[in-house]
């Protein structure tokens, strides 16, 4: 039985998720993107773990349907499963999911959705610690084991639809786009250890003469401000940041 997981992920949560199946393989949307990893023609399961970025779906997962998925034989491909993972307000990313795939000739068999600790710097002034982060994963533990159950027991559960779906997606859609301003800016205690360049999940940060350089791609998942070892990008008077449930290095892209 072959299960691949396809994750897309800023601050960690969503691998966070997608490693919690011990039996799958994960790679993230950028891989497939790149080419770096190519779905084989059969598979017996696959799922798409992605955070809910304005009650939509992050830009890089749509390239990644439209792109990746939309562009080959489906034909073998076998039960197909969604989760997202969110702060709090999901909307109907799932929903939007469903039309996403359906629009490129895939029909989604299960989708559910996971609460996390939200990151976002623009309407979050306080993080959890690791700690505090994995007791409140605690409270989604057992939910998480049902959906895993669920998912390994090939179950169907469809997202809800929601109202004005497809309004709600296109406003979704452009807040999501790849943009340049993201309100952080640099400190002189940059060491220029290029941690950002690494983490970066949309390969928008560059290191140029010892100091990181933001070009417009960013989608304000802020993972470089939250994993900055020194502290030196800076987001308005916001202290403190989201260390997630992941080791810094397991989200290193390069
Ligand atoms: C740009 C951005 C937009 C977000 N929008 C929402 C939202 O609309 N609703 C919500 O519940 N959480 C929202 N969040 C929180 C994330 O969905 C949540 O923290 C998620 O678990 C992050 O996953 P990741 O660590 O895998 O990137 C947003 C986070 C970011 C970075």
């Amino acid at each position: 039985m072959k299960t691949v997981i396809a994750v897309y992920t800023g601050t960690g949560n969503s691998l966070y998720i997608a490693s919690r199946f011990k039996d799958a393989e994960i790679h993230l949307v950028e891989e497939f993107l790149n080419g770096d990893y190519v779905l084989p023609e059969s598979v017996d399961s696959l799922g798409i773990i992605f955070p809910v970025y304005c009650v939509g779906i992050p830009h890089p997962v749509k390239r990644f349907i439209e792109e990746v998925l939309g562009k080959r034989d489906n034909s073998e491909l076998g039960y197909l499963f969604a989760i997202n993972t969110n702060g709090g307000m999901k909307g109907h990313a799932n929903y939007q999911m469903e039309m996403l795939l359906a629009e490129n000739g895939l029909r989604l068999a299960y989708a559910n959705s996971i609460r996390m600790p939200d990151a976002y710097l623009p309407l979050t002034r306080k993080f959890p610690s690791q700690k505090e982060a994995l007791e409140m994963m605690g409270k989604e533990e057992e939910k998480l084991a049902e959906i895993i159950n669920d998912i390994e027991t090939n179950q169907i559960k469809l997202p809800r639809k929601g109202l004005f779906p497809h309004m709600v997606r296109k406003i979704t859609e452009n807040a999501n786009r790849p943009h340049k301003k993201n309100g952080l800016t640099l400190s002189e205690s940059c060491v220029g250890c290029g941690i950002c360049e690494k983490i970066c999940p949309n390969g928008n940060i560059e290191i140029v003469e010892g100091k990181p350089i933001f070009n417009d791609k960013c989608l304000s998942c802020y993972a470089c401000y939250h994993r900055c070892p020194e502290h030196a990008l800076k987001y308005k008077n916001v202290k403190g940041q989201y260390k997630g449930l992941q080791e810094t290095s397991k989200l290193f892209r390069r």
